[in-house]
């Protein structure tokens, strides 16, 4: 290619040519969007595309009708479109014991207060196989499938529509359902489809797959929905998202409506009357899990009857109505080569195994964590042992034990070191706590990195195409020293293209994907900036109690003088207790952190918590506290209803209370209601106000 001269082409040699350039820029182009495996380096693949840009420059009227000059911008950066789902696609929460299934069961009956009140109410539950495949959310409206998207990040996914309308398995139309429909279910592949097709991948010298679920993903995933069409995928349905009327009284109900519409629904789904016979369900799907031809990772129990999912809820991102009961973890025998020390953002320093390969569940496992210096002395873990390693799941793989009867003679126990092997700054143990932290604050680059890998993360974020090699380097290049210069990466496009690895088209992907996420949501920014002990649950907790980024900024401020207002509003945040807050307090504490969370507000479009769709509820906005002894419903339960409609529940009673809903044993929080003038209100005149009497 090098000596080609477009000048020195004959006109046939420049038809060759571009036909030639075309096909070769194609497989590139696949290699790169539809493979996420590019075969030849940014700068050559610019190359290409210029030659033929300077071919067609000289033969205009050799242009073909596939010239990849014409297909630019073809494929979308990020390479689908977005969907924002109607409705949240959830995940969920886990249980791997027997006593841990029975605290979730009495968590139900806590909430839901006639389960509470009369212990002769059974919970029926739906047990259904938790397929290992990957969640995908079929719309259809007035019958027909019109949308069909991956789960994303539960909100945002990625609309496959075109692919999942190769799958045999879903329907295209549908008699008799409702108007609007969302069908969620698990795309998957059987053990043998996938072998089957790893071995044709192998034969044409294409990607082989490590398991049957990333076999499904990356079918799944492709721009040429030809590509999917060739792969086996199934589909099991399960769930509903938006829905324009009610099916049925129960999932079960829901299940066999599935069933009649012409969805896949597993046939080994199960109702279970008592914690007894889910037990026993679990025992019989355990022993007849290998004799299946798909993966399955655990059970999932539903609580069968609709009006109480209803009531129940979600917490955090999770329904309270269901659960994965998880099968054990796998396990594997493997030599321990080394421990190295890992520094995470807030400087903890963290042991990790590193292990002689080995094969846990089908996937490869080298390293393995060990979580703090006790664990590894509890252990007694010693480079050169052999030791028993677990997978479940998703979850980081651990050292379960040493085989002390492998351990070789000359072993000497593991010494932990007290300096921080990446900035050399001590490594300290604060009294009473597990773990040690390099004292190297802003010096330390691990740290630095760490922070900003952190910041660019999937639920904070979430920037495509900016991994943790490229921060590295940038931070290298002092083009990259807070977060914030992430969003000034545009003034450096022309340096980060023509970098070693990079070109024209990806410095142009990372820019324009570092653009998507100007906007963020506030939840998002909080997490985003790392705070110790505010992790997602506790950055959205925020966002709904402050709402504005301004707000938040300025309370935090005010929350500085422990016996402001301010502070008490902050620790009276129900999840939120004092040791959180000093966490949040510290950080706003810093000069630099706030210089930070400025210059971010100003290069951002931070959107406002948006409060649940509570246009006409009486108490949207406003603070109710609840004390005493509830008649209808328990304390729990009312709190979810009352922010469901927009209000804030507060466990005080301040200048700041709307209501005070007060019933039978109420003491001082009702006195002081009265002392301050606020309303307080018996439970029926409560249930008149928000419509449930
Ligand atoms: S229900 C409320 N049912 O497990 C809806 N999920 O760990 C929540 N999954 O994201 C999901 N089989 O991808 C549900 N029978 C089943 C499932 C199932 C597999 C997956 C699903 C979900 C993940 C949560």
């Amino acid at each position: 290619m090098a000596d080609i001269d477009p000048g020195n082409l004959t006109e046939m040699e420049a038809a060759a040519e571009l036909e030639r350039l075309a096909a070769e820029i194609a497989a590139h182009d696949k290699a790169y969007h539809a493979d996420d495996a590019p075969v030849i380096p940014d700068a050559e693949y610019d190359a290409l595309r210029r030659l033929n840009d300077a071919i067609e420059a000289r033969f205009p009227d050799l242009v073909r009708e596939n010239s990849p000059s014409r297909q630019v911008g073809a494929a979308p950066a990020g390479g689908f479109a977005k969907v924002t789902h109607a409705r949240p696609m959830l995940s969920l929460g886990n249980v791997f014991s027997e006593e841990e299934l029975r605290d979730f069961v009495d968590g139900l009956r806590r909430f839901l207060k006639e389960l509470r009140d009369d212990p002769t109410i059974a919970i029926e539950f739906v047990a259904e196989p938790k397929i290992d495949g990957l969640s995908i959310s079929l719309r259809y409206e007035n019958g027909e499938f019109v949308t069909g998207a991956t789960r994303g990040d539960g909100a945002v996914g990625e609309d496959v529509t075109e692919n999942l309308r190769t799958l045999d398995e879903i329907p295209k139309t549908l008699m008799g359902a409702p108007e609007i429909l969302e069908v969620r279910g698990e795309v998957y592949m059987t053990r043998p489809d996938f072998l089957e097709m790893n071995e044709r991948q192998e034969a044409a010298g294409d990607k082989v797959f490590a398991n049957p679920r990333n076999a499904a993903a990356g079918s799944l995933r492709q721009l040429d929905s030809t590509i999917t069409a060739a792969r086996p995928l199934k589909l099991f349905a399960y769930a509903w998202g938006d829905l324009s009327e009610p099916v049925g009284e129960t999932q079960w109900d829901f299940l066999a409506a599935l069933g009649k519409w012409g969805f896949p629904v597993n046939p080994l789904a199960r109702v279970c009357g008592s914690v007894e016979e889910i037990l026993e369900n679990y025992e019989k799907l355990s022993a007849a899990r290998a004799g299946l031809d798909y993966d399955i990772d655990g059970i999932v129990y539903k609580v069968n009857r609709l009006d109480w999912q209803e009531r129940l809820g979600m917490v955090s991102r999770a329904p309270r109505w269901a659960v994965a009961h998880k099968f054990p973890a796998e396990k594997a025998e493997t030599v321990l080569n080394g421990i190295t020390i890992q520094v995470g953002r807030t400087g903890t320093l963290t042991p990790v195994a590193e292990l002689e390969p080995v094969t846990v569940g089908g996937v490869v496992v080298s390293r393995a964590t060990l979580h703090n210096e006790d664990e590894i002395g509890r252990k007694d873990i010693r480079i050169g042992d052999t030791v028993v390693i677990q997978r479940a799941g998703d979850v980081i793989p651990q050292v379960v034990e040493v085989v002390t009867a492998k351990r070789p003679k000359e072993s000497k126990p593991f010494v932990f070191p007290e300096v921080c092997p990446e900035c050399g700054s001590h490594a300290v143990r604060p009294e009473g706590e597990a773990a040690r932290r390099c004292t190297g604050g802003l010096v330390c680059p691990a740290q630095a990195l760490e922070r900003m890998k952190h910041f660019v993360s999937r639920n904070a974020f979430d920037i495509e195409g900016l991994g943790a090699k490229h921060i590295e380097a940038f931070m290298a290049d002092d083009i990259l020293r807070t977060p914030a210069d992430i969003f000034r990466l545009g003034d450096h496009r022309d340096g980060i293209a023509g970098r070693e690895g990079w070109g024209d088209r990806s410095a142009d992907n990372l820019i324009a994907a570092i653009g998507d996420r100007r906007a963020i949501d506030l939840d998002r920014l909080i997490y985003a900036l790392g705070i110790p002990q505010v992790g997602s649950a506790t950055a959205r907790l925020l966002a709904k109690q402050y709402g504005a980024l301004d707000n938040w900024r300025n309370a935090m401020g005010a929350a500085e003088n422990r016996e402001s207002e301010a502070y008490a509003e902050l620790t009276d945040i129900d999840g939120i207790g004092p040791s959180v807050a000093e966490d949040i307090l510290e950080f706003f504490g810093e000069t630099h952190n706030r210089a930070v969370l400025d210059d971010l507000g100003e290069l951002l479009d931070v959107r406002n918590f948006e409060a649940p769709d509570t246009v006409g509820s009486p108490i949207a906005g406003k603070t109710v506290v609840f004390t005493g002894t509830l008649e209808t419903v328990t304390r729990s339960e009312a709190k979810v209803r009352a922010e469901s409609l927009g209000a804030k529940v507060a466990g005080s009673v301040s200048t700041k209370t709307d209501y005070v809903v007060a019933g039978p044993g109420a003491g001082s929080k009702a006195k002081k209601a009265a002392d301050l003038g606020i309303a307080t209100l018996t439970e029926d005149e409560w249930l008149k106000l928000i419509g449930d009497a």
